[in-house]
């Protein structure tokens, strides 16, 4: 008998989401990828997989020039991002695919995947989409929950499952063979809308493609 798919590994539990609250995880762009954003030359072409509503990408728009492109599975979220553009006046292609099927023909400078929840027989294919799609020379900055998060002294938040969340091992062993790669685990204080609010545990990797 095959096992029925977990409701956060589908678009519709993440379009209620959506819809329930605005600004699910804030307006503010992802504090690890603001801070390492000056690695990426200015106006470049940036896509983020699990985008949501595109904080981080209108961000880098604003501020960098960068054009961004928004992949994710929830059309409440996409469109959201799409509205946030046209105000901003600022660049955004927003495509609605599942990154575990997704088969982009192009590349791009960076790729950014801030907290998306895959389980661990998907993220293979994540890192190795990841390494596709960037070309060579260009980053990919990741930030996830770790599974220590669900141990330790830390807040209530993130994916309520330790294989939701990723092992610094994992991440590196993924991008070692890329001209660097720095993969850290770090305690933080998030302060990224009501569901990214607290102390956390979180691993951070820094990858230029090779
Ligand atoms: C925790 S949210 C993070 C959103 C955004 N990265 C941020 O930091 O604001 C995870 C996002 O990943 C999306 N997502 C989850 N699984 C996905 C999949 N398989 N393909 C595309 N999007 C997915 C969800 O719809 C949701 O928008």
């Amino acid at each position: 008998m095959s096992t029925p798919p977990r409701a956060s590994s589908q678009p519709g539990f993440w379009d209620v989401r959506y819809e329930r609250e605005d600004h699910l995880f804030g307006t503010a762009p992802n504090a690890f990828v603001a801070a390492e954003a000056s690695r990426i030359s200015p106006n470049s072409d940036v896509v983020a997989l699990g985008a949501g509503e595109g904080r981080t990408l209108l961000w880098l728009a604003r501020t960098h020039g960068h054009r961004g492109t928004a992949v994710d599975f929830s059309g409440r979220a996409l469109a959201t991002a799409a509205r946030w553009a046209q105000e901003y006046e600022v660049p955004l292609d927003t495509v609605r695919a599942d990154v575990r099927t997704w088969r982009p023909e192009r590349r791009w400078d960076a790729a950014l995947v801030t907290f998306l929840q895959l389980l661990p027989e998907e993220r293979a294919g994540l890192y190795r989409l990841l390494r596709r799609i960037v070309r060579p020379g260009g980053w990919i900055l990741g930030e996830w929950f770790r599974p220590a998060h669900l141990h330790g002294p830390y807040d209530r938040l993130g994916p309520n499952r330790a294989d939701r969340m990723v092992p610094p091992t994992e991440v590196r062993a993924a991008f070692a063979q890329e001209q660097q790669a720095r993969c850290t685990a770090a305690d933080v204080n998030l302060r990224e809308g009501p569901r990214l609010k607290g102390h956390a545990a979180v691993v951070r990797s820094i990858v230029q493609r090779a």
